[in-house]
């Protein structure tokens, strides 16, 4: 099996992800880490214990960092994924406890306890990895690998016109993580919006699961309706499964391997440049470490993985 640990803002689609690792039985979740983000940090921390709860999975939730790494608070995506997170749904508060180790502190001890052996699946902003690698500095050699949901790399942005909402949300964090010596997996809006997700898909997870697949089906309704707007069919987007889907199968996703740079500046903040390797960019711009960016995900593979799972 794969060791995770699943550093998360949950979030309607981080919700689906998190229960897609849980149903599936070749990865093994060390514990949910939690980030600001879609909410902010103590909501996603209870946000990712009560999911823990739903799903009867006693594994540490710890809460992160709860601000950038530079700059103020941020702005929450209340209109993406509801006042609570869950698309309004009045969900149940956890009963349990969060862990009393921060996030980073979560990511370090268990890469020293079981070195070249963890994935991070970061999906959400990335100031708990960039944290961990200030913690200690040899992460990225106690590490296997680093899969993350974020950036948009040759399509537009979401936040704006060229940034996505994780890189954005802490754009000196991300040129921190993305620059680091390790193995890391990028999959970016370049293949999340190639893949819409109807009604239809939440409806057969919840006949799946009932539990499960009924909680993503119910807080997916806000979720759709954002998503929806302007457009002739429902339809929404789960971003966050695709760095776990990867683990479980990579011949999924096509990948390209380059240098990610992420932009700190005001007007372009969290945008992601890309330098396919052998490109004649100045060695300066090169300096970050390289990265393997998903360009193509197989649709009807990826759709059927994830229903199996909920199955
Ligand atoms: C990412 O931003 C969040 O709203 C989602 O949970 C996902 O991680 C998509 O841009
Ligand atoms: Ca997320």
């Amino acid at each position: 099996t794969h060791k995770i640990i699943l550093d998360t803002d949950p979030g309607i689609d981080d919700a689906m992800a998190i229960f897609f690792a849980f149903q599936s039985p070749d990865i093994d979740v060390l514990g949910l880490t939690t980030v600001y983000g879609n909410v902010p940090a103590t909501m996603a921390a209870k946000n990712a214990l009560s999911l823990c709860e739903l799903a009867e999975v006693d594994i540490p939730v710890c809460k992160g960092v709860a601000m950038p790494w530079v700059g103020p608070e941020s702005k929450y995506a209340h209109f993406v994924h509801g006042d609570d997170g869950f698309g309004n749904i009045n969900h149940p508060a956890p009963v349990g406890k969060i862990d009393p180790r921060s996030s980073a502190e979560f990511i370090v001890e268990m890469a020293l306890k079981y070195p070249g052996e963890i994935t991070i699946v970061a999906v959400g902003p990335l100031g708990n990895l960039a944290l961990a690698l200030r913690l200690e500095p040899d992460l990225p050699k106690l590490v296997k690998a680093v899969n993350i949901m974020g950036g948009a790399v040759f399509v537009p942005g979401n936040v704006t016109p060229v940034a996505e909402a994780n890189i954005w949300n802490d754009a000196y964090a991300a040129e921190i993580v993305l620059g680091a010596d390790w193995t890391l997996n990028m999959f970016g809006l370049d293949v999340t919006y190639d893949l819409p997700f109807a009604p239809n898909f939440t409806n057969i997870l919840a006949q799946k699961n009932p539990k499960l697949g009924g909680f993503v089906e119910k807080a997916a309704k806000f979720y759709m309706d954002f998503y929806s707007a302007g457009k002739e069919t429902r339809q929404c987007y789960f971003h966050d499964a695709f760095p776990i889907a990867y683990i479980v199968d990579p011949t999924l996703f096509g990948m390209t391997e380059g240098n990610v740079r992420v932009s700190t500046d005001k007007l372009n903040q969290g945008q992601t440049s890309f330098a396919p390797h052998g490109s004649t960019i100045s060695p300066d711009w090169l300096e970050a470490s390289s990265i393997n960016v998903a360009t193509t995900v197989d649709h009807p593979r990826l759709t059927d993985l994830l229903i199996n799972r909920y199955a």
